[in-house]
């Protein structure tokens, strides 16, 4: 503990910071550079959506969308966006970290064709990711990754910074399509980042979360 003033709830801050950026705002890379991965029909949720840069990219994709927050500015004006754009997009406030296990059972009951995640980072909640996954569906992943000490241009907290090839230890039972981390444009003032796509194999044995043959990727 220390003796500064209580800082703002996580829901209030990110309430304030969403409630002065202009929508649209934009997808994540790995989402934007490989969208012709995307399925043309489907389900689709985006984890922490914010202003829901990914979940208007899904649903424009022709994707039945679904996303999830825990700031409730972010919710109402994206819901607003999404009607007013006729977007197939329906989002909910919701604490991922604090009402997790709720969020999770109703996440696995739904099974998703694709879920994104970017710029997030609540480790328990990988396992749920993976359950939540149709056989076949695809994880849009991207956050940033801790490099030498003294690069950390993003978040503060180091807790919201992945390691090195982390992301691939996580979601090693799933196929991985595409894997990439370091700086990803020439401002210097950019934090390195780590891009995953990876598919749930379709021989996926939901019952016990393995692979019912011998089809796992070489990845
Ligand atoms: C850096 S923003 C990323 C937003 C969006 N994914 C993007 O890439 O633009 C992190 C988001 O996580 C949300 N968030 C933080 N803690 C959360 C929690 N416990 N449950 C749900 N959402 C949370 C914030 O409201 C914020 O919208």
């Amino acid at each position: 503990m220390n003796s500064h003033q209580p800082s703002l709830s996580s829901r209030a801050k990110w309430n304030q910071r969403h409630q002065q950026r202009e929508l649209p705002v934009a997808a994540c890379r790995v989402l934007q550079n490989h969208r012709d991965l995307l399925p043309c029909t489907g389900l689709a949720l985006d984890v922490a959506c914010g202003l829901g840069g990914n979940a208007v990219l899904l649903a424009q994709a022709g994707l039945e969308c679904e996303a999830v927050d825990i700031s409730d500015v972010a919710v109402t004006r994206l819901n607003d966006y999404a009607r007013s754009q006729n977007l197939s997009l329906t989002a909910r406030q919701a604490d991922i970290e604090t009402n997790g296990l709720g969020l999770v059972s109703n996440l696995v009951a739904k099974q998703y064709d694709v879920i994104t995640v970017s710029y997030f980072l609540y480790r328990p909640l990988f396992p749920a990711l993976i359950a939540a996954l149709k056989p076949g569906g695809l994880l849009f992943y991207q956050t940033f990754v801790s490099t030498a000490a003294g690069e950390m241009r993003g978040p503060k907290n180091s807790n919201f910074y992945l390691h090195k090839k982390e992301l691939l230890s996580h979601f090693k039972g799933l196929e991985i399509r595409y894997y990439c981390e370091g700086p990803h444009d020439r401002n210097d003032n950019a934090a390195a980042e780590a891009e995953l796509i990876a598919r749930k194999p379709s021989s996926w044995n939901s019952s016990d979360g393995s692979l019912c043959s011998d089809t796992r990727s070489s990845n």
